[in-house]
């Protein structure tokens, strides 16, 4: 990510004024991939202790809310690319905002999540991901690397971010694939298959996807193209990519 993102910044009265767009916590997971507390609830009505990690978590928000609202039947995990999107911040965040200690989540910072995740396979039970996977590289192996690991019964929802009405119409489609000088509809080409089910973002232009743990599944898309749109513009988002039918 390129953008030249502040991280915190002192208020008149001393106080610290977080970055806004990094603590989107429950609240705004509502909007962009729905009600992720009822799908926790769902995941503990068949097992009595879960994983959860979130992808791009920020401060962490999101985590520390579902540590605080289930306690010890949840462990919580996140991950950042930045360095300085660290465990030390999550920490400073968590204490400055009234969270206690014991519901701070671990954090994995240098993650980028363009490549092969760094987890072993079925080592959650719940996975997400909000306002980050624009800035993944190759998406259609993250949703494969995410199916990989979850767990049996496990449930991933990722903000998918495939369309932007505000850029440029070269740039709307963010995710493009091609067979022969033909493009197939990236979303329409998720919903063949049968672990997966797209929905839409409430007030937005884009989708998010739910992913039910499906043994061997793979997507078939060679990534051939990476455009960081950013480069462009410092009014876009992200990088869009295309990718060719295998
Ligand atoms: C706009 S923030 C989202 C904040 C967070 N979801 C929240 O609720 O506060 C974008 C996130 O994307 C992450 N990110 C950027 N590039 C990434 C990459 N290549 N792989 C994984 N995460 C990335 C950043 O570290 C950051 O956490």
């Amino acid at each position: 990510m390129d953008k030249n993102y502040w991280i915190k910044k002192s208020g008149q009265d001393g106080n610290i004024i977080w970055r806004p767009g990094r603590s989107l916590g429950l609240k705004g997971a509502m909007g962009r991939i729905g009600n992720i507390a009822r799908n926790v609830e769902e995941i503990l009505k068949n097992k009595r202790k879960i994983k959860i990690l979130e992808i791009g978590a920020g401060f962490g928000r999101a985590l520390l809310e579902l540590k605080r609202k289930y306690g010890d039947k949840v462990e919580v995990f996140g991950t950042n690319y930045e360095k300085d999107w660290n465990q030390k911040l999550t920490n400073e965040y968590a204490l400055d905002q009234g969270f206690k200690k014991k519901d701070i989540p671990k954090i994995y910072m240098g993650f980028d999540a363009g490549k092969k995740l760094s987890f072993k396979s079925s080592s959650f039970d719940f996975v997400f991901c909000q306002a980050t996977m624009q800035y993944i590289s190759d998406r259609a192996l993250f949703i494969e690397e995410v199916n990989r690991i979850l767990t049996n019964h496990g449930l991933a929802v990722l903000e998918l971010q495939e369309f932007r009405d505000d850029h440029p119409k070269k740039y709307k489609k963010m995710v493009e694939i091609w067979q022969d000088k033909k493009q197939i509809d990236f979303l329409r080409y998720l919903k063949k298959f049968s672990n997966l089910k797209i929905k839409k973002s409430r007030g937005r232009d884009w989708h998010y996807l739910i992913i039910k743990k499906s043994e061997g599944f793979k997507l078939n898309l060679k990534l051939k193209k990476v455009i960081n749109v950013e480069k462009i513009s410092s009014k876009y988002w992200g990088i869009k990519v295309l990718y060719e039918l295998r």
